[in-house]
């Protein structure tokens, strides 16, 4: 086996070119910036791995959104998911007893709109501004855990791959952590 070739030293242009005082003979370069990323360092996690290039969820292979199914997908997820708070004593007095169908379209168009597909939900709504739009309702860690009890409950319908699920998953949870606006029972 050979040596990996070592890399050149990269000295500055300016000193190469125009007759800048080079560094003496003797002492070596000093280190530059690696072209590589720096190597994870042991015991420490490496950064999160964002799966989505940009806000819209592009990805060469297909945004989210159509990954997983479309819209089809995100409205069985929701109507499941209400299907489960319609029964929870609660959440279910938060939500317009006369209006459960726009509720489940709200939060449909909402989550299609993060994960890549059709902005309707803002052009219908506006801009999301969730935690100022939740602040009516005491959204308190008990309100939250139900919330997210019913939705992973609902998740777990749909039968995504692992990776698909987890994605979504961990969007659900932090979003709904976010969301608490009261400690107060
Ligand atoms: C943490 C517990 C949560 C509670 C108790 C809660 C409760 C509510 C309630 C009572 C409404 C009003 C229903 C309606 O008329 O649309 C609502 C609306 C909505 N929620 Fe939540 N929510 C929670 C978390 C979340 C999370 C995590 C998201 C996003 C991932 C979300 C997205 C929405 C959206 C998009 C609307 C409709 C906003 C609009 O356009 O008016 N909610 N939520």
């Amino acid at each position: 086996m050979t040596d990996a070739p070592k890399r050149p030293s990269m000295l500055p242009l300016s000193n190469a070119s125009a007759g800048g005082s080079p560094a003496a003979p003797s002492t070596p370069a000093a280190p530059t910036t690696p072209a590589v990323p720096a190597p994870q360092v042991p015991g420490v996690p490496p950064a999160p791995l964002t799966l989505r290039a940009s806000a819209g969820g592009e990805r060469p292979d297909g945004n989210f959104y159509e990954l997983i199914g479309g819209r089809a997908t995100f409205e069985r997820l929701v109507r499941e998911f209400y299907r489960g708070v319609a029964t929870d004593p609660v959440l279910a007095p938060m939500y317009p007893e006369t209006d459960f169908e726009g509720a489940i379209q709200r939060l449909t168009g909402f989550l299609e709109q993060y994960w890549g597909g059709p902005t309707t939900y803002s052009e219908q709504r506006g801009h999301p501004r969730l935690r100022m739009r939740h602040m009516p309702f005491r959204v308190n860690p008990d309100a939250r855990d139900r919330w997210l009890t019913h939705m992973r409950d609902a998740l777990d319908t749909l039968e995504l791959s692992p990776l698909q699920e987890s994605t979504l998953w961990g969007y659900l949870e932090r979003a709904a952590h976010a969301m608490v606006n009261t400690f107060e029972e």
